[in-house]
């Protein structure tokens, strides 16, 4: 089989376990031909950028090699906290409103995406397969062509695809989104994110839709688009809750909870994730269910993320407000409501903490798919399931139906799901849960690459 090459703007690091399911699937993946992972270092370079790293794994013929590049401050200020994370991802969760657009940024991000170009086409054999990874780079497949790749190009969107009116509102965004066409195939998380790309194709990409799956552009080219809904590696986050949940700090957690319910959310710190939505229904569950005061524990894990853009600290701001007035107003001396912590846990201890929870809390206001809602369902106890609380803006929702599904925006409903939650008898819940728990077991991460590699290879 053709040698793979990823390419995404995080890399897993040398030295460190891999961790979260994208990462070890994209790595088995690697595994099974041997190939290359290129990206960001992770680095700032206070000089210059293009500096490249490179770490192999495993032996010849089957080895990864790990490449990446350091960046200099200007080119990470302009791609990554500039029109990555201050244009395209904002726009991409339907919030022009956050959308800081400027000039200068998008060239930084262009000229990363040329140098990424540079650095990667005279490294690419003719019978590559080459799978490129979110909105970071999007301009990369057209860089590529243009420096005489030939080779069979993927790119794989992990985020939403807003309605063309949304993406409309970017300043060059055909120029932008035309860069996608030079690809074989394009994949989305859901159905409807691939129906709104044909929808921008069809309205400002000057291509057509030649049926479902296949587009046409201006030029002539054909290219493939397809709902490829990414998920976990289900069996093995079972078992890892499994041995995590009477150990060390799932234990300790346990412990400390006393008699009381633990209703858990894990997100980055992000806009995007509806925190101070949710921190307001926990709140409103508290005012509007006095009789199931003090039942309950809300367990915020929010890791600070992207902290060099000023939104995410104005958010940061907002939630330590909230989580603090929660607290003063519904504590009593025995008992605080709320938890609300910053820090990053292992990704086995978090399957622990999902399967001593009795209310996971899934509210994004927007999220390509979320697979912290697949990971809180995986890590349940079949004998006595926790509730899954899940935004039906989350891609997630289209699968994980037997979730109370919630508008987020809805602070009364949110809170109502809450209160239904808590009191839901065993029986429900272990109707509720076991199948979607058989969804993941067939549609894990491992289907997820091989469905979409087997279609690009083929494409
Ligand atoms: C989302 C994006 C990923 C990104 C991750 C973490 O899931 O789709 O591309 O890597 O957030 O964000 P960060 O900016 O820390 O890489």
């Amino acid at each position: 089989m053709s040698r793979l090459v990823v390419v995404s703007n995080r890399v897993p690091q040398p030295g460190q376990p891999v961790s979260g399911g994208l990462m070890v699937a994209l790595q088995a993946a690697l595994e099974e031909t041997g190939g290359i992972w290129f990206g960001w270092s992770g680095r700032i370079d206070p000089e210059r950028s293009g500096e490249v790293h490179e770490h192999r794994v495993g032996a010849e013929g089957g080895s990864i090699d790990y490449l990446t590049m350091d960046l200099s401050q200007r080119d990470h200020d302009e791609y990554y906290n500039g029109f990555a994370n201050r244009a395209l991802w904002p726009l991409l969760h339907f919030r022009p409103d956050l959308v800081d657009y400027d000039r200068e940024a998008y060239q930084g991000y262009r000229r990363v995406n040329e140098l990424f170009a540079d650095f990667l086409a005279p490294r690419l054999r003719a019978d590559d397969v080459v799978w490129i990874h979110d909105y970071h780079l999007i301009p990369l497949a057209k860089l590529l062509r243009r420096r005489g790749v030939t080779c069979k190009l993927g790119f794989f969107l992990h985020v939403p695809m807003p309605s063309s009116d949304l993406l409309a509102a970017l300043p060059h965004h055909e120029r932008l989104f035309e860069s996608l066409s030079s690809h074989d195939l394009i994949g989305f998380q859901t159905q409807r994110d691939l129906e709104r790309f044909q929808d921008y194709v069809r309205l400002f990409g000057r291509g057509k839709v030649v049926d479902t799956g296949l587009l046409e552009t201006a030029g002539g080219h054909r290219l493939r688009a397809g709902a490829f809904p990414i998920s976990i590696d289900t069996e093995h986050i079972s078992t890892l809750a499994a041995a995590a949940v009477d150990r060390g700090s799932s234990r300790r957690l346990g412990e400390s909870l006393g008699h009381r319910q633990l209703a858990i959310g894990v997100d980055r710190l992000d806009y995007s994730k509806g925190l101070p939505e949710r921190f307001r229904a926990f709140e409103r569950y508290l005012d509007s269910y006095p009789d199931q005061r003090g039942r309950l524990t809300y367990l915020q894990i929010a890791p600070v993320s992207r902290s060099g853009v000023p939104e995410y600290q104005e958010l940061r701001a907002e939630l330590e407000q909230l989580a603090g007035h929660i607290n003063g107003s519904w504590s009593d001396p025995d008992w605080t409501p709320m938890r609300y912590v910053n820090r990053n846990y292992p990704h086995a201890t978090l399957t622990g903490f999902y399967r001593q929870a009795r209310v996971g809390l899934v509210t994004p206001l927007r999220d390509g798919m979320n697979l912290v809602a697949k990971e809180f369902v995986a890590a349940q106890d079949p004998e006595n399931p926790g509730v899954l609380v899940l935004s039906s803006f989350a891609g997630a929702a289209r699968e994980l139906d037997g979730a109370l599904l919630v508008n987020p925006y809805d602070i009364d409903g949110v809170a109502a799901a809450i209160a239904e939650a808590t009191n839901m008898p065993i029986g429900e819940r272990r109707e509720r849960w076991q199948p979607m728990m058989d969804r993941l077991r067939e549609h894990d991460i491992t289907r997820w690459r091989k469905d979409y590699l087997a279609a690009l290879r083929a494409a």
